[in-house]
């Protein structure tokens, strides 16, 4: 640890209220990217972090691309030719807020709540991501406003699509791959291992999206005048998906296993050390019985296991009352969670054979094909790695946990893919954060500590 970072620590301290008011301005904006009535606030989010990455010395843009911008800004050191330089990624979108009523306050309404003695910052996007992005942008803060100067060189690219999928991103990396090139990427999107105690992610699981439609009669029918005779599309649709599993929990499709590693010893070890408690953790949630592959712990489960699940089913009459209808069609929004190798084409194909496979006569089925990115597996001798969990065990006092998520951040392969470099995610949420539920929140403490590790973690790597 230098000296320089005594003084910013105590200045992230004493301005912990300012920083807030900054989070809260942006929690403001209502930047739901995924829905097309929200574009205006998806771009007054860029503008506002522009205008507030500016106001720091930085030199920011917001970039057009065919949906959402992106908002670039560089720091460079003055004087300080051989920096290291460092890209920190984040993103400006929120999920949407329904279901509304859920919310005990409305959603971009951030308040300060007291739960039994913990402070709860409650808004969309109060964690994802805006609440973390904003640790690092204020660590920059206090670092210049200390030391009018960064101990590294920063780069930042803040994307607002990663809610609805990135699809903009990729291209945008590739067109800007020279003014994006650092040494090392830097992630505010992943969680703590728990309150109290700091971890880094070194493994994610990919994902893929497949929406099935299946189409029976031309148009919605009488149930009583054809009922019997005609084929019902939700009766085939969900015949289909329960074929997914069987009973132990074993997705179906063939090949669907094929690069699904077991666990080195080594990383086993550590998990079996870990403090978690599978009955807390479902209970938290409403839940008691472990429901993935049978004979598996529920960290290998969410980490190490992958999934095929049904998101949302669509079909027939849905209003109040009854309406005796044999519906014409019938959707699934399936996706899948990927680990280890799994190739997600490959994955994809298989998949729509195995429902194809199972379409009976006068049916018809179409697919959207959502993303599709494969698992990442952080390197864990890296130098970076070992640096910032030092840091880490300065400010929380214990160990950084290198853990598993079981959601996915797809930024990560495409730094590595068209950036060449590598990733460094550190993140503070915490499991009952309620991301992307009615009432998110971030804790006051995740705020605070993690503007100081990112204070200490840019001393650390300089
Ligand atoms: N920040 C999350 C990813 C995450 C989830 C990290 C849980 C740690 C714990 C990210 O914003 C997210 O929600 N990703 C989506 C993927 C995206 C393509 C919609 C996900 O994992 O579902
Ligand atoms: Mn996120
Ligand atoms: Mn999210």
């Amino acid at each position: 640890m230098s000296d320089d970072i005594a003084p910013v620590l105590d200045h992230i301290d004493t301005g912990l209220d300012t920083s807030l008011e900054r989070l809260f301005e942006l929690v403001r904006i209502e930047s739901i990217s995924t829905d097309p009535d929200y574009a205006a606030g998806c771009r007054q989010a860029a503008e506002w972090i522009k205008k507030t990455l500016d106001g720091l010395g930085f030199e920011s843009s917001v970039r057009d691309t065919p949906g959402h911008p992106v908002v670039v800004a560089h720091y460079n050191p003055p004087n300080r030719d051989n920096a290291l330089h460092v890209l920190f990624y984040g993103h400006y979108d929120v999920q949407p807020v329904d279901p509304l009523e859920l919310w005990d306050s409305p959603p971009f309404e951030p308040r300060l709540v007291d739960v039994g003695g913990t402070k709860h910052i409650v808004a969309r996007g109060a964690c994802d991501d805006k609440g973390q992005l904003m640790t690092f942008v204020e660590a920059c803060r206090a670092h210049l406003d200390i030391h009018e100067s960064l101990p590294v060189r920063v780069t930042m690219v803040l994307e607002g699509e990663e809610e609805c999928g990135s699809i903009n991103l990729d291209p945008f990396l590739e067109a800007n791959r020279d003014e994006l090139s650092a040494d090392v990427a830097l992630i505010c999107d992943t969680g703590m291992w728990d309150a109290k105690t700091p971890a880094i992610t070194t493994m994610l699981r990919g994902l893929l999206g497949i929406e099935v439609i299946v189409t029976g009669p031309s148009l919605d029918l009488h149930s009583g005048i054809f009922g019997g005779a005609a084929r019902n599309p939700i009766r085939v649709l969900n015949r289909m998906l329960s074929d997914l599993h069987d009973d132990d929990g074993r997705v179906q499709i063939p090949g669907f296993y094929d690069g699904v590693e077991e666990l080195p010893a080594a990383v086993r070890e550590q998990w079996d050390n870990l403090d978690f408690t599978e009955s807390a953790f479902l209970g938290d949630v409403g839940l008691g019985v472990p429901a993935g592959e049978a004979g598996r712990s529920v960290l290998e489960q969410v980490w190490s296991r992958p999934t095929c699940e049904v998101n949302g089913i669509i079909g027939g009459y849905t209003g109040d009352g009854t309406k005796t209808v044999i519906p014409s069609r019938a959707t699934a929004k399936i996706s899948c969670r990927l680990v280890g190798k799994q190739d997600p084409i490959a994955i994809r194909d298989a998949f729509k054979q195995f429902i194809r496979d199972r379409l009976p006569a006068d049916c018809k089925v179409e697919f959207i094909d959502h993303g599709a990115g494969a698992a990442i597996q952080i390197d864990v001798t890296t130098p970076y790695l070992s640096k910032a969990a030092a840091a880490l065990k300065q400010e929380f006092d214990r160990d950084a946990v290198l853990m598993g998520c079981g959601g996915s951040i797809p930024v990560v392969e495409s730094f590595r893919r068209i950036l060449g470099i590598d990733s460094l995610l550190i993140g503070f949420g915490l499991n009952d954060d309620r991301v992307h539920s009615p009432n998110e929140k971030y804790n006051l403490s995740s705020f605070h500590h993690g503007i100081r590790s990112w204070a200490r973690v840019l001393d650390a790597l300089r």
